[in-house]
């Protein structure tokens, strides 16, 4: 496949004219829902003309909707560098320290169940310092081994043309992370010409810390131009991105920024020998504008999503049209998932069975076989739970007889026992997840607003870093970082339902935050 040297981005604020980025490693940077970071990767992708592969890490993300769903591939491996990595992205920090041990117990290992396994045997005999290490890689292995196992394995990636969609959203972060550096090992050794997105690149490729994203992102931006494999990274704060990574990017998409420092951190991030705009312009941009810049190219560009039409777009670059009022479509309903074989066969052997049992109550005797298993004599079973209806004498006995006979067929299977058995009442188990209000602490204070009835109506992070201002907050040059990773946590505990740059507090969890 030849891909195409330059991607239609939009159209450059005031004149209207067209403006296309050529196709490299691309860094898309800008506030976070004010600037239109995801919505500018989703149109150059649908426009790049080679296949591209997207990952969606949020929960209720919206973005690559129209992408193709690519189940998650993961590879295991058990070398030290890999194991290393992710013990440091657990830690969030680089650590020495436990290498020795790493080193010496991944010397015969082929997956990470295996190091997990040497490491609790190595447990049993360990004593002082040893202990001590083992004891902690155990732990920091508990957190992700056990995750590993439930997850389904496909032999590898099968990429389309247009947009591939990797959506890891269930997942905690470290196995997002096994999902993305396998994705990135996997097109690093099997495509050429493929476009692969970072999202959120400061949590999955940051600088000064471990992750097991990071290796393979660089082998990416070292050797995949050279065969068409190009990398684009999201974040809306580049000071925290992995440099190796941000010095190969040779496009910038630069959004708009409010805050003094960071943009002057951004643009410090910027490889030297491509032209930037100044902090002053950057300040000014509005929702979908960006300076594109590329070697001595800095054009400011309304981006034409991949929803618009070009009339609209350009006469929004034109300033005959408000950006605010084109909406984008609403999403498609998701089709229903389909039901696997085995359950599909599992639903028909119960819809049968309980088919029999309801004529048999309402006395439509259905045929029973040669040796009719109701009239044997009712085996010990639990009655039925006290707090049902009566039945008439007769039915009860039948009652209990299909329910021995669903039982001794269906024995070794818990789901149906559970169905058979159990009470007829749904309970769904929500593990209830508490905040504590601490003023020493930012999920404290954001807790504490929630107590305040402040969340009463939806709200952004924008608001809320405003609030913590007003309030007394100092966040220092991070704050809306660790502010957007504390609202993930929240959603992530069922507090708040995201729609857009919207967070709504879900009904009654105010009461799940409590007075320290
Ligand atoms: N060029 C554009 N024209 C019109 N609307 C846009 C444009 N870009 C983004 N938007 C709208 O702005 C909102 C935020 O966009 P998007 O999700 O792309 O932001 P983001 O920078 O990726 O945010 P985050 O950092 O939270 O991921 C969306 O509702 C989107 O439809
Ligand atoms: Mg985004």
């Amino acid at each position: 496949m030849t891909a195409p040297a330059t991607i239609p981005l939009g159209y450059a604020v005031g004149s209207g004219e067209p403006v296309a980025v050529p196709l490299r490693h691309l860094a898309v940077t800008g506030q976070t829902q004010e600037s239109g970071k995801t919505t500018a990767l989703e149109a150059l992708v649908t426009r790049a003309g080679v296949p591209a592969l997207a990952f969606v890490t949020k929960r209720g993300e919206t973005s690559f909707a129209g992408g193709r769903r690519v189940p998650p591939y993961f590879r295991d491996r058990a070398d030290w560098q890999f194991v290393t990595s992710i013990i440091d992205a657990t830690l969030q920090e680089k650590n020495k320290f436990l290498r020795p041990w790493i080193m010496k117990i991944c010397r015969n290992t082929r997956t990470l169940a295996d190091v997990h396994r040497e490491v609790k045997k190595a447990l049993v005999k360990a004593k002082g310092i040893n202990e001590g290490v083992y004891t902690q890689l155990d732990a920091y292995l508990d957190l992700i081994v056990p995750e590993i196992a439930r997850v389904p394995m496909t032999p590898g990636l099968t990429l389309t043309p247009g947009l591939n969609v990797i959506d890891v959203s269930a997942y905690a972060t470290p196995m997002q992370m096994l999902f993305i550096q396998s994705a990135i090992d996997w097109v690093n050794r099997q495509e050429r010409h493929v476009v692969t997105i970072v999202p959120e690149a400061w949590e999955f490729i940051p600088e000064g810390k471990g992750s097991p994203v990071k290796a393979s992102a660089v082998e990416l931006v070292r050797k995949g131009a050279g065969i068409g494999n190009f990398i684009w990274v999201d974040s809306q704060d580049m000071a925290g991105v992995d440099k190796v990574i941000l010095r190969g990017c040779t496009v910038w998409l630069i959004g708009v920024q409010r805050e003094a420092n960071e943009i002057k951190r951004n643009l410090s991030n910027i490889p030297a020998g491509i032209a930037r705009p100044t902090a002053g312009q950057i300040a000014r941009l509005e929702k979908g504008q960006f300076y594109a810049c590329w070697r001595d190219n800095t054009v400011l560009t309304y981006v034409r999503p991949a929803w618009m039409s070009e009339n609209q777009a350009t006469a929004i670059a034109k300033g005959l049209l408000s950006v605010d009022r084109v909406r984008p479509p609403a999403p498609a309903p998701k089709p229903e998932e389909p039901m696997s074989a085995g359950l599909e066969q599992k639903f028909d052997q119960l819809s049968g069975k309980f088919d029999q049992l309801i004529g048999a109550l309402s006395g439509r005797s259905t045929a029973a076989p040669a040796a009719n298993p109701l009239s044997a004599p009712p085996q010990e079973v639990a009655s039925r739970p006290a707090d049902t209806e009566p039945l008439p004498a007769g039915e009860e006995a039948l009652y209990q007889r299909f329910k021995a006979r669903l039982i001794a067929e269906l024995p070794s299977d818990p789901v149906v026992m559970q169905v058979v058995c159990s009470k007829p009442e749904l309970r769904v188990e929500v593990e209830r997840q508490v905040v504590t209000i601490d003023g020493s602490t930012l999920r404290g204070r954001i807790a504490r607003l929630i107590a305040d009835g402040w969340f009463d109506q939806p709200r952004t992070t924008g608001d809320l870093v405003a609030e913590l201002g007003r309030r007394g907050y100092d966040g220092g040059q991070t704050i809306n970082i660790n502010v957007g990773k504390e609202m993930k946590a929240f959603s992530e505990m069922g507090f708040f339902t995201r729609e857009n740059k919207w967070y709504t507090l879900a009904a009654g969890m105010k009461v799940n935050v409590v007075e320290k």
